[in-house]
């Protein structure tokens, strides 16, 4: 697989690497001058709430000063990011290679003169993406780029309708008179009665069909008209894992069987499943693992049905796991039909069979269909990735965290528990919403963020270029924290 060959690139570079920061320049640790926010903050978000709503800005960021692990605030406070603006920072702030990719002119000139990609590509657009799908394709031959998470589901539902309705007709069958007429007015057979398989606490975007597929939060929905589409239970697992063998295979099986239900019922009503949406970890809504069995048994389910599965890697794609695509844990029998991303890796997109790439042009379009700019980014990315060995970086810091936030779970069984999750994807339970507000509050007040996800989870989301000394920050704060609830 390709993402292998990303870390056997690097080894040689690993072993001789040493302790320090990976971005040079870092601070040495957090640094908090004022209240949070800061009389700065405060002051920039009444001006721009005069224009907008701004009710979920937190602070400002200097993205001048910030550097590396560290997020520097309008005022000047400096944090060790482990949230890293909800997951989407991969090699940190400011990196000096990064740095570096616009002072070359022809980089520059495919930034500034950003094509309508799906009509006019550039002259070394077929180049980029080839590269591109060679060193990170999970085993798919195709791409489609977008811009969001959201768009980039959106679409790929798209593809799937296409592929399933083409499956349908038969290869060589046009368009009937009958559909054509009906589909402009959104009524059968043009616009047919199709749908997706999703999950509960599934986040997977917000316009109408991504937002039909995402179940965490009321306040996401509430007031939107939506698609009454099946939703399935996802596994929710008993922790420690090893002491709930039992109880977690028994829950694999039960919403295995409530997959295989719905299908079956929705296929009587005149509503087949076309696809089935789901995260490898559900991120918003809680860090919600399942195991390599449940997903194995998902695509089985799915192939058996007739219906494409999608791999929402839009929050765990791009390393966070140790693995590139966390789906690598599952060992799938085959890859699965599309895999959606964005986040680390700076564009939406996805990577999908043949079969589900439409015959006919414009089927799946929009001005953009990408941006040159951040491709160029992506690509320097994946090289420093590889240079600088990330994904063992990633993994060995995860496992320092993993086993320390193992053993607060046991000296602070009253306050938390369920510690869960791979490389540095991590999180745990507070043992009520309130004092998860109040770890994430009294964090941040010490100078380290992190974010909330699900009912009472804490949520660990550093980029891949944090270290065991910055775990060791890390630890030492929630520690402090921890003790002082
Ligand atoms: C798994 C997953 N899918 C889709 C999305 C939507 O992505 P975006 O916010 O870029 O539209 C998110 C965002 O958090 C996500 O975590």
């Amino acid at each position: 697989m390709m993402w292998s060959r990303i870390i056997k690139n690097s080894i040689t570079l690993g072993q001789t690497r040493i302790a320090s920061s990976l971005v040079p320049g870092e601070p040495e640790c957090p640094d908090i001058k004022t209240d949070l926010p800061g009389p700065e903050s405060k002051k920039l978000r009444k001006e721009l709430g005069a224009m907008q709503e701004t009710g979920s800005v937190e602070v400002f960021g200097d993205y001048d000063k910030s550097i590396g692990n560290y997020f520097v605030d309008a005022d000047g406070n400096i944090f060790l990011d482990a949230f890293c603006q909800i997951s989407c920072v991969s090699v940190g702030y400011n990196h000096p290679e990064l740095l570096k990719v616009f002072n070359d002119e022809h980089n520059m000139k495919c930034m500034i003169n950003r094509p309508a990609l799906a009509v006019f590509p550039g002259i070394t657009w077929p180049k980029r993406i080839q590269n591109l799908l060679s060193q990170i394709s999970p085993c798919l031959p195709n791409m489609t780029l977008m811009m969001c998470g959201t768009c980039s589901n959106e679409n790929a539902f798209k593809n799937i309708f296409i592929a399933y309705q083409r499956k349908k007709r038969g290869e060589n069958v046009d368009f009937s008179e009958e559909e054509k007429k009906t589909c402009v007015l959104n009524k059968p057979p043009g616009s047919p009665n199709l749908s997706i398989l999703s999950f509960l606490n599934a986040f997977h975007g917000r316009t109408m069909a991504s937002l039909a597929t995402t179940h965490s939060k009321y306040i996401q929905k509430i007031d939107l008209p939506s698609l009454n589409w099946p939703i399935a239970h996802f596994p929710m697992y008993k922790y420690p894992l090893e002491e709930n063998k039992r109880e977690n295979d028994e829950e694999d099986q039960k919403c295995l069987a409530e997959v295989e239900d719905l299908i079956e019922q929705y296929d009587k009503c005149g509503v087949p499943v076309a696809g089935i949406i789901v995260e490898p970890i559900q991120s918003e809504g809680g860090n919600n693992e399942a195991s390599p069995h449940f997903f194995q048994e998902l695509q089985k389910t799915a192939k058996r049905h007739g219906a494409y599965l999608l791999l929402d890697e839009v929050q765990t794609g791009g390393g966070g796991t140790g693995r590139f695509w966390c789906h690598e844990y599952f060992d799938l029998e085959t890859p699965p039909d599309l895999v959606t991303f964005s986040k680390k890796m700076q564009l939406g997109g996805y990577f999908h069979t043949l079969e589900l790439t439409p015959k006919l042009p414009s089927r799946v379009f929009n001005t953009w269909m990408g941006d040159p700019g951040k491709v160029i980014l992506l690509e320097n990315i994946i090289r420093i990735i590889g240079e600088q060995n990330l994904l063992e970086v990633v993994q060995n810091t995860g496992k320092k965290l993993k086993c320390n936030l193992h053993d607060f779970e046991k000296e602070f069984c009253h306050l938390i528990d369920s510690v869960r999750g791979p490389g540095t994807f991590l999180a745990f339970n507070a043992k009520s919403v309130k004092i998860r507000d109040q770890i994430i509050r009294n964090m941040k007040c010490k100078g380290v963020m992190c974010g909330g996800c699900g009912i009472q989870g804490v949520r660990l989301r550093p980029a891949l270029i944090f270290q065991e000394h910055h775990a060791d920050i890390f630890l030492a704060k929630l520690r402090e924290v921890l003790m002082e609830l």
